[in-house]
């Protein structure tokens, strides 16, 4: 597409100027979200959203839902706000002093920003795995049982032996670690500690896992290992996951969310959003334009 534009050059003569891109909108007439960004199942809900890291302001009224058992990828341009506001979900911010969340943010109708709320069982309820792979200094075994103790699922050992073996199958990383689940954690290849870290998650039965680029570092074929997974995994689990590849979130995602400059510009079916994105700018990050 050609536009022309006119300005001013350095001596302040008005010169016409073509442009092989047309000029985006700008962001700060963005009010409302296009697409489908609710749904009648919602795991969780989140609206009016505003997050400030100080003075400054990082996410923009976002309102979304996640449903039960839907895989929802955010995608966007770096800096968009779209760990700020998958750590939200959460309340990880809290952990970060200067940062402020307001808003109703919802799992299962309740208001996880309730003074009254305990952050533990939530954490546990809505589990998270990292962009890189965490594993405690502790033995693969640990790794798993760790949350199951802490939060007194059980201290019954047969117990226990029996939630890392299902954590390990569903991570998909039983068979090449169970001849040395004493062995630590952190001397697996990183795919694999990346697939003991989800084991650690699925370990406290979550019910939402939000996950944050959790391929970004690993080779191609340890992350086509985890969004297989990903996919099974939604069987039983809703998830909520940050990328920045687009292949990926074709993939592995039900429904998309394009942010930019801290706001939900579209939520749109993965396929749609791919194919014929209903807003301009996510029609120029997919396409490569910026980003
Ligand atoms: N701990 C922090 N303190 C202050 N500002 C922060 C903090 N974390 C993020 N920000 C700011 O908030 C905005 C959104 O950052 P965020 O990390 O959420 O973006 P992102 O979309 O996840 O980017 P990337 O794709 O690079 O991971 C940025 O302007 C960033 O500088
Ligand atoms: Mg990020």
């Amino acid at each position: 597409m050609e536009a022309t534009a006119n300005i001013e050059n350095a001596t302040g003569e008005k010169v016409e100027i073509m442009n092989d891109v047309v000029a985006q909108p700008n962001v700060d007439d963005i009010h409302e979200t296009v697409g489908s960004p609710f749904c009648e199942n919602a795991k969780m809900a989140m609206r009016d959203v505003q997050v400030y890291y100080g003075d400054k302001q990082a996410i923009f009224d976002v309102g979304l839902d996640i449903g039960k058992n839907e895989v929802v990828a955010m995608i966007g341009p770096s800096g968009c706000g779209k760990s700020t506001f998958l750590r939200c979900l959460n309340r990880m911010n809290d952990t970060i002093d200067i940062c402020r969340v307001e808003g109703s943010l919802k799992l299962e109708g309740q208001d996880i920003y309730d003074p009254k709320l305990d952050v533990v069982p939530l954490r546990a309820r809505v589990g998270m795995v990292f962009q890189k792979p965490n594993p405690f200094p502790k033995s693969i075994y640990d790794n798993v049982a760790y949350g199951p103790r802490i939060h007194g699922l059980t201290n019954r050992k047969a117990e226990l032996d029996e939630i890392v073996e299902t954590s390990l199958r569903k991570a998909s990383l039983w068979d090449e670690v169970k001849d040395r689940l004493q062995s630590p954690g952190t001397g697996l290849s990183g795919g694999q500690q990346q697939r003991l870290c989800i084991a650690r998650t699925i370990a406290v039965s979550p019910e939402v896992i939000l996950m944050d680029e959790p391929c970004s570092a690993l080779d191609p074929i340890a992350t086509a290992k985890i969004e297989e997974l990903i996919a099974e995994l939604s069987e039983n689990f809703t998830i909520a996951i940050v990328t920045h590849s687009m292949q990926q979130a074709a993939r592995v995602s039900n429904r998309t969310a394009y942010f930019h400059l801290g706001k939900l510009i579209e939520v749109n079916d993965t396929e749609k959003v791919f194919t014929n994105p209903e807003h301009e700018l996510t029609e120029a990050y997919i396409t490569g334009r910026f980003g």
